[in-house]
């Protein structure tokens, strides 16, 4: 199959390609690089063991999808957007422009080159303040900043193209907490700044980049008093697309489908896990709750299993191992070769 792949030279997208790569698909890397490199696709291509088809450009202009699309394709996989929450916060135009414009010409390029399946990035964001956990599908969906927002928006855009168009299929896949790295340490997430989550900033810390971890919060009502996440290992996510994709070929329709492992862990956990596996230290200190955050949000993940036959595999020791991997061999992520 010929799998177009947009925003593939990012963090899971590169991950989901060397997948599909190894899995004999032909896979053609879409991205704008407004926050990732070159670098990944020399290293995708290295570990799949042939070149990877890479067009620069940018989902909003017609022109570049054109191109993309000119040899023909199967199946879109859409990642590219913006994800930072923060940014969103004082910045929201611009996540509107590139998310959801985004997704409007992509959408419109797909139709006019006849393309019906699209595997959608969605995000655990989408839950907003659910107390309730695990959260299913079926929890009420609410955007509690604009990143969240313009996720929210994605989905109902393509909910609502694919309930006009009868042999349309979408894969909404909501993401909980992706984290980890390929085995090979060749490719990782590589967080412009000071990352904004906490396994790159734990493994930043265990590296002495940073002095100390700031732990949000220590008065949760959780099991230590700490945050409660589902981490799940970005080769895990990276195998759920390709299942994905198979779905999209076969089926039709829109789902929306939770990725998680389904356990949650709090971040001492996390921080006690980390260390247990990899021998590195993590400093911390608790501080003030981060504005925004809930106590606790594990996903119910037997819709994916059943609809997709997909479940994670990795546990959280498997997770700080490739991080702390990937951390130790990059220590500047891909800025340093
Ligand atoms: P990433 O930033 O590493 O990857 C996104 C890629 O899209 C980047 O390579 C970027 O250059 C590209 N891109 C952005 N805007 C584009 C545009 N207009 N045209 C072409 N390319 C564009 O992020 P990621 O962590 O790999 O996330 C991938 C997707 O998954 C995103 O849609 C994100 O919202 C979603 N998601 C991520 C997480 C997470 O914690 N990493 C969690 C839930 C959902
Ligand atoms: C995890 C836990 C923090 C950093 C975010 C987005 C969500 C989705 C995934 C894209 C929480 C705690 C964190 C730190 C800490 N992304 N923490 N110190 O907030 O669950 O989800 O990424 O769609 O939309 O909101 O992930 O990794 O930021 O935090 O104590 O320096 O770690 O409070 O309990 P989060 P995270």
């Amino acid at each position: 199959m010929k799998i177009l792949v947009c925003g593939g030279a990012g963090y899971i997208g590169s991950h989901t390609c060397v997948a599909l790569g190894q899995l004999g698909h032909e896979v053609v890397v879409f991205d704008n690089l407004s926050n990732s490199t070159r670098v990944a696709i020399d290293r995708m291509a290295e570990l799949v063991g042939r070149p990877v088809a890479f067009i620069q450009g940018d989902i909003r202009e017609r022109r570049d999808l054109a191109r993309a699309f000119a040899g023909g394709v199967d199946c879109v996989i859409h990642f590219a957007a913006l994800k930072s929450v923060g940014e969103s916060c004082s910045r929201p135009l611009t996540y509107f422009d590139n998310n959801i414009s985004g997704t409007i010409t992509l959408l419109q390029a797909m139709e006019a080159a006849q393309v019906s399946r699209m595997v959608f990035s969605s995000s655990a964001t989408v839950y907003g303040n659910s107390e309730q956990v695990p959260v299913t599908e079926s929890a009420p969906l609410q955007a509690t900043n604009p990143y969240g927002r313009t996720k929210l928006i994605m989905e109902e855009l393509i909910r609502d193209y694919s309930a006009s168009q009868p042999g349309f299929s979408g894969v909404l896949l909501r993401y909980f907490n992706p984290v980890g790295a390929h085995p090979s340490g060749r490719i990782g997430e590589s967080p412009t700044g000071t990352p904004a989550n906490l396994m790159p900033y734990v493994t930043q810390v265990a590296i002495k980049r940073r002095e100390q971890l700031q732990v949000f919060g220590g008065d949760y009502p959780t099991r230590d008093g700490t945050g409660v996440r589902d981490y799940v290992h970005v080769v895990d996510l990276a195998e759920a697309h390709a299942s994905a994709v198979r779905w999209a070929m076969t089926q039709q329709g829109c789902i929306a489908l939770n990725l998680g492992t389904g356990c949650g862990y709090s971040v001492l956990e996390l921080i006690r896990t980390f260390e247990r596996t990899t021998g590195a230290r993590v400093p911390y200190r608790i501080v003030e709750r981060r504005p925004g955050d809930v106590a606790e949000l594990w996903a119910d993940v037997s819709m994916a299993r059943e609809v997709l036959g997909w479940q994670a595999r990795h546990g959280l020791e498997r997770m700080c191992e490739d991080a702390w991997r990937w951390q130790l061999n990059n220590p500047d992520g891909y800025q340093v070769a």
